[in-house]
C-alpha cells in the first residue's frame, strides 16, 4: 500500500516541506531560508526565525503539495521535526502540523532532526546496514552506527563545537562571510588544498576515555593563537589586522579545511577498526556540502572497499525531504504520535 507523506521542517532558519510517497519517493521539495536576511547579525536570530516561519510556512507547504500534484486531502501522515532546534522555530512547524492532523484527521509523526539528517542519504540510495553515518552540520557533529530504519546509536559526538561551527567561526576571525564553509572551501580550492600552517588535530590520542569524539574548540583557538603569533589579529580589540590580505586568507582556510579532513579521516579509520562488520559509510549535514571533504573521505573509504554515500546538496543542508521519508518509515512501522505531541 502506498504511504505519502507531508514532511515539515522549521527547527532553525528555513521553513521546508516536502512530500515523499513510499513507491515513488521524492515528489517534491520545497525550502524558503532566511539565512541571507540573518547573515548581517553574522549568525542566526532566534526571534527573527521564528517570526520568518510564521510569514511563510503556508506558502511553502502549497508549494510542495503543488509541486507534488497533490492535495492534502491525499496526504496520509503528517511528519514534523519536534527537536532539537530553536524552539520558537520549532513550535511554528509544530502547530501548523497539529492543526492539519486534527482538522483533516490525519495521522501525526514527530521526527528528529539528527534522524531526519542522519538517513538523507537514504533518499536517493539503497545503502546496506550496518552502516556509519557522520553527521557534520552548524550545530552537530555526531557518528552514528546504524542497524536499520530508525535503528541506530551514536558512537561519537562533538564535545565543544560543531565542526560547521568551527568553519563559521574562523571566517569570522580572518573577515569571511556567514556562513564560513563556502566561502573557505572557495579559498583553499584556489591555493589547491595546501597545508601551511599545520594546525593541531585534536583528540588523536587513542588512550583518551572517548576516541570516537569530537572537538573543535582547541583547534579554533590553535588557529586564533597562530594568527596573533603573525601578527595578524589584536586579540583585545578581537579585531584581523589584515582584511585586505586575501592571501593569508586563503592559507588559513585552506589549511583549516585540510586540517578538519583530517579528523574526519582518522574518526572513520577508527570507528572502521572498532566496528568491523560496517558495510558503508555516508558523510551528510551542511559539511557536506563541502566538495573537498566529500572526494577525500570517499577516496579513503573506497580504498578500504566500503561503500561511500553523501546526498546531493540539496539533501545535506536543512531540508523536509528527510524529515518526510524518517516519517514514512516510521508509519510503516505503525509508530504514530497523537496530539499531545510536544518538541521536547
Ligand atoms: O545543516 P546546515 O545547513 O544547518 C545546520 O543544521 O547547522 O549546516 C550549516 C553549516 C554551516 O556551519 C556552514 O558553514 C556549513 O554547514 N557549510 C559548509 C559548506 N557549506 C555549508 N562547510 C564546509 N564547506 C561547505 N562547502
Ligand atoms: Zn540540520
Amino acid at each position: 500500500m502506498e504511504i505519502d507523506v507531508l514532511g515539515i521542517e522549521s527547527s532553525c532558519d528555513e521553513t521546508a516541506a516536502s512530500v515523499y510517497s513510499s513507491t515513488s519517493g521524492v515528489l517534491s521539495n520545497v525550502l524558503f531560508s532566511s539565512a541571507k536576511m540573518q547573515s548581517e547579525f553574522g549568525g542566526v536570530v532566534p526571534e527573527l526565525a521564528s517570526r520568518s516561519h510564521l510569514e511563510k510556512i503556508n506558502l511553502v507547504v502549497q508549494t510542495a503539495l503543488n509541486e507534488a500534484k497533490t492535495s492534502l486531502n491525499e496526504i496520509d501522515v503528517i511528519a514534523v521535526t519536534t527537536k532539537p532546534g530553536l524552539p520558537g522555530s520549532l513550535l511554528i512547524g509544530l502547530c501548523f502540523a497539529k492543526t492539519i492532523a486534527w482538522a483533516l484527521n490525519k495521522k501525526l509523526i514527530g521526527v528528529n532532526h539528527l534522524e531526519g539528517h542522519a538517513f538523507s542519504s537514504f533518499l536517493e540510495n539503497n545503502i546496506p546496514f550496518p552502516h556509519l553515518c557522520l553527521t557534520a552540520s552548524g550545530g552537530h557533529t555526531n557518528m552514528y552506527l546504524m542497524h536499520d530504519f530508525g535503528k541506530y546509536e551514536i558512537i561519537g559526538q562533538t564535545i565543544d563545537d560543531a565542526a560547521g561551527e568551527a568553519f563559521d567561526k574562523i571566517a569570522k576571525f580572518i573577515n569571511l562571510t556567514y556562513p564560513g564553509g563556502p566561502v573557505i572551501e572557495k579559498l583553499a580550492s584556489e591555493v589547491n588544498f595546501e597545508d601551511f600552517f599545520k594546525y593541531p588535530r585534536p583528540m588523536q590520542n587513542l588512550n583518551i576515555e572517548s576516541p570516537l569524539n569530537f572537538s573543535f574548540s582547541g583547534l579554533k583557538t590553535a588557529v586564533l593563537y597562530d594568527l596573533v603569533k603573525q601578527n595578524a589579529f589584536d586579540i583585545e580589540n578581537k579585531k584581523f589586522l589584515r582584511p585586505n590580505d586575501l592571501e593569508l586568507q586563503k592559507k588559513v582556510a585552506s589549511s583549516l579545511l585540510v586540517c578538519i579532513r583530517d579528523i574526519f579521516i582518522q574518526k572513520i579509520k577508527l570507528a572502521l577498526k572498532k566496528y568491523p562488520h560496517i558495510k558503508s559509510v555516508s558523510f551528510v549535514g551542511g559539511v557536506a556540502c563541502n566538495k573537498y571533504l566529500k572526494n577525500q573521505l570517499k577516496e579513503f573509504c573506497e580504498n578500504k572497499n566500503i561503500q561511500f554515500f553523501s546526498p546531493s546538496p540539496q539533501y545535506c543542508t536543512d531540508n523536509a525531504a528527510m524529515i518526510a521519508f524518517v516519517g514514512c518509515y516510521k508509519a510503516m512501522q505503525g509508530k504514530f504520535d497523537n496530539l499531545e505531541l510536544d518538541i521536547f
